[in-house]
């Protein structure tokens, strides 16, 4: 019987959106399913490795119980929880669609209807994936997702260098059948030497082992 491929490997994920509240009732969020996420979580599950999921609010859930699920709701809450198991990660991949801005304060009330516009002030969130390449310890293995709508490879490029990444994968909003809700999705992995690897529409199980068969790869390649 042949070993599995990531016995022994503790991997984070993150996945799905954050939501910013504005107020008790109202929020900031994004339309990310979580369906990537969760599907990577559980093709690395099957591939033998320790997972670790912080999940955004969705309505996903994982095929293997031995993932350890961490749910969070906002951007400060995802970056807590992926602070602390990063230490002990031999690789991270980071498919959570991170709020850039949340409101500058939270009303304690719910705002009320007014005459006139009303402005709320939104301050930045810290990026999360940069801020664990800046921590990233020799042998790790750090990837990220680019969902670009224009310059796709030349931005996603430029992400993987800034954060510090071993690949990125990229999503265009252009292509059909990829994205936020769909089933499907059609990606380009881009590694740290700049070589591309695009592949076909599939759906988010088959690229979840494209993407997850690199992370082996490179985790084998690094250490
Ligand atoms: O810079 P951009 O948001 O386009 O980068 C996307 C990548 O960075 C994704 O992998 C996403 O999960 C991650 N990210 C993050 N924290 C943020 C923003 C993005 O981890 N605040």
């Amino acid at each position: 019987k042949k070993k599995l491929p990531l016995v022994n490997q503790t991997i984070l994920v993150t996945a799905g959106p954050t939501y910013e509240a504005i107020d008790p009732v109202r929020f900031i969020g994004n339309h990310s399913s979580g369906k990537m996420g969760f599907a990577i979580a559980d093709q690395l599950a099957a591939m033998g490795a320790d997972v670790i999921l912080v999940a955004g609010p969705t309505s996903q859930s994982t095929k293997h119980k031995s993932i350890k699920r961490v749910d969070v709701t906002s951007a400060a809450e995802m970056l807590d929880a992926c602070l602390l198991y990063y230490k002990d990660a031999n690789a991270c991949v980071m498919c959570a669609a991170v709020a850039d801005y949340t409101p500058a304060s939270v009303s304690p009330q719910k705002i009320k209807k007014k005459e006139g516009s009303l402005n709320i002030e939104l301050k930045k969130t810290t990026d999360i994936l940069k801020t664990l390449g800046e921590k990233k310890q020799t042998g790790q293995v750090l990837a990220g997702f680019a969902l670009e709508t224009e310059n796709e490879e030349y931005n996603a490029a430029e992400k993987l260098k800034s954060k510090n990444l071993d690949f990125i994968v990229l999503n265009s909003l252009n292509d059909k059948g990829a994205g936020f809700k769909t089933d499907t999705n059609k990606i380009t992995i881009i590694d740290s030497n700049l070589q591309k690897t695009t592949f076909g529409l599939k759906s988010k199980d088959e690229v979840a082992a494209d993407i997850c068969n690199k992370v082996a790869q490179l985790i084998n390649e690094k250490n």
